[in-house]
């Protein structure tokens, strides 16, 4: 196996594509995992040039911040990749909204938090999942402004964190506070979501 990245993307699909994308234009190193292994990702990987790793699932895990980019009804089942995810930071771009049965699986729960029950010792950050993916991955001219991210945490840590590297990224990071908070604000299908903001610079 070779070396883990650090940051890695589960879902291949059309955020997981996406998310890739924005790596690769950043230049900063991503494997991209899906249940269909990696040599169904050859040439999605080689699309977007050599910072972009096409791994098995389990190597994806090995990385410290996972953007789990699947199926709101596949999260049950992929909390279940990992007996205990201490230590990870996963960002969950999931919508439950779309989702059939939503309503009865989160039984009044923030979809974060029941994320957060699935993955359990993860640091979950709530972000990516306010926007449709081709509107994510789109190309601004950095004078015209930086696109904004919305992100709510649980965990301070890990949303500095992630609003670090979604700097990293050439977007606009903007921290909501805890997932109970701002973060019900980007919980489909409330009042953030799909607004497609973009930070101009003031000076
Ligand atoms: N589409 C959008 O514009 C958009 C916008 C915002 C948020 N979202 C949210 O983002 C999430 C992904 O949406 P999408 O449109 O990208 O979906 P998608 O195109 O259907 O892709 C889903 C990906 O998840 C992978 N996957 C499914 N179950 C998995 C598991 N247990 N372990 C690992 N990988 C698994 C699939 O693997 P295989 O390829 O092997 O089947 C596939 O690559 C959804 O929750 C959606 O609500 C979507």
């Amino acid at each position: 196996m070779s070396t883990p990245t650090r940051h890695a993307i589960v879902g291949s699909g059309n955020i997981g594509s996406a998310l890739a994308r924005l790596f690769a234009r950043a230049g900063i190193e991503v494997s991209i995992a899906n249940t269909r292994g990696p040599e169904s990702l050859r040439q999605l990987s080689a699309s977007f040039g050599s910072g972009v790793h096409a791994v098995p699932l389990e190597q994806a895990l090995h990385s410290d911040v996972i953007f789990m980019a699947i199926p709101f009804a596949a999260v049950e089942q992929f909390g279940k990749s990992l007996p205990d995810w201490t230590g990870k930071t996963v960002v969950d771009t999931t919508n439950a909204h779309y989702a059939p049965n939503s309503a009865e699986v989160l039984q009044g729960r923030l979809s974060a938090h029941y994320t957060a029950e699935q993955l359990p010792g993860a640091d979950i950050v709530k972000a990516f999942n306010q926007l449709p993916a081709n509107t994510l991955a789109a190309e601004i001219d950095p004078q015209q402004g930086r696109r904004v991210i919305f992100i709510a945490s649980d965990s301070p840590q890990a949303g500095d964190r992630i609003a670090a590297l979604v700097g990293d990224l050439g977007l606009a990071a903007v921290q909501l506070g805890r997932i109970d908070e701002g973060g019900r604000l980007i919980q489909a299908p409330n009042a953030l979501v799909l607004r497609n903001l973009i930070e101009q610079p003031l000076f």
